[in-house]
């Protein structure tokens, strides 16, 4: 399976704040937001990675990751010269994906929980051995302001609403998605919407139309954070800084990520750690090739 990161848009509901600067490169709390998704690719155990942005700051996404080596993954860039819309993810990646399945994450989601590398390989596994999509809902108390899952009576879903005025239940839908091959030409066939974008809604709901949408719910044991607004960069950045402070394990590192599934030696995070060793971000990364315990 390969893994595409979206990490474009014009950032309008953050500025000034993104004015000048892409907003999946504003930190959260010790490392810049785009570290929170790719670390989710790398759990998963997804080596082949896409990082889709502006023709603007794809050249600085370029400049913070480089081609992946160093945490001993591959990663390419293509620029969106539009925000056309997430389901463009598709269209634009049609090389990339190849014959390939699919996990996009939006650049500016932030997971974090127990059991969640196991959520996201039962979700690789199911698109991998039946085919279709694998996404999930998560309840959350503003869903107005995402795609909402509806159910009916026995708890089947029946539909999925973008941004609905009424939402019809508070299951929203994450930005991290699992699609077969056909999401290429799925996508391709997406009308634009009433505000102009290709959805990602449409692209699911195409699926469930299919009978070929799983939607996994996500229980309180994952925290799904909003980056949406200051307030919710704020507050994300003080779970961070919280779980880090207290179990003194770090939040979505790639470095320590990449060295426990093996994609990179313990040489190879001593070098990283030590060319960081002014930051507390490059000490732990030392503690750990000092042989720290195993999470
Ligand atoms: O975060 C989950 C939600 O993400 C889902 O519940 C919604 O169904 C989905 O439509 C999406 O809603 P948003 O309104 O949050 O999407 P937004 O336009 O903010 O874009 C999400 C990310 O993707 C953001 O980091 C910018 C980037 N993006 C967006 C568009 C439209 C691109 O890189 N290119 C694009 O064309």
């Amino acid at each position: 399976m390969k893994g595409i990161i979206l990490a474009g848009g014009k950032g309008t509901r953050l500025y000034p704040m993104t004015k000048a600067v892409s907003k999946q490169l504003l930190p959260i709390y010790d490392k810049p937001l785009v570290y929170y998704p790719l670390s989710i690719l790398l759990l998963a155990g997804i080596k082949e990675i896409l990082l889709i942005s502006t023709p603007e700051d794809t050249p600085i996404y370029e400049k913070l990751l480089g081609d992946g080596s160093y945490i001993g993954v591959r990663i390419t860039y293509k620029v969106q010269d539009t925000p056309r819309g997430l389901a463009d993810a598709f269209i634009l990646g049609e090389e990339f994906i190849g014959k390939d399945s699919v996990c996009l994450i939006l650049g500016d989601n932030v997971f974090y929980g127990q059991d969640l590398s196991k959520t996201l390989w039962s979700a690789m596994k199911k698109v991998d051995e039946s085919g279709g999509a694998c996404i999930f809902g998560y309840p959350v108390k503003n869903a107005r302001e995402f795609g909402v899952v509806e159910f009916n009576k026995e708890h089947k879903v029946v539909s999925i609403e973008e941004k609905p005025e009424k939402p019809k239940s508070h299951y929203a839908v994450p930005g991290l998605y699992f699609y077969d091959n056909q999401v290429i030409e799925i996508a391709k066939n997406v009308k634009p919407s009433a505000r102009g974008e290709i959805e990602i809604t449409a692209v699911n709901n195409a699926y469930l139309e299919a009978g070929a949408l799983h939607v996994q719910l996500l229980g309180r044991g994952v925290a799904w954070l909003d980056t949406g607004s200051p307030e919710g960069m704020l507050k994300a950045a003080e779970f961070v800084e919280a779980v880090q402070s207290r179990q003194g394990f770090y939040v979505s590192c790639i470095e320590e990520i990449a060295w426990r599934r093996g994609f990179i030696t313990t040489e190879q995070l001593q070098v990283i750690g030590t060319e960081l060793k002014m930051t507390a971000y490059g000490q732990y990364l030392l503690e750990l090739t000092g042989g720290s315990a195993n999470v």
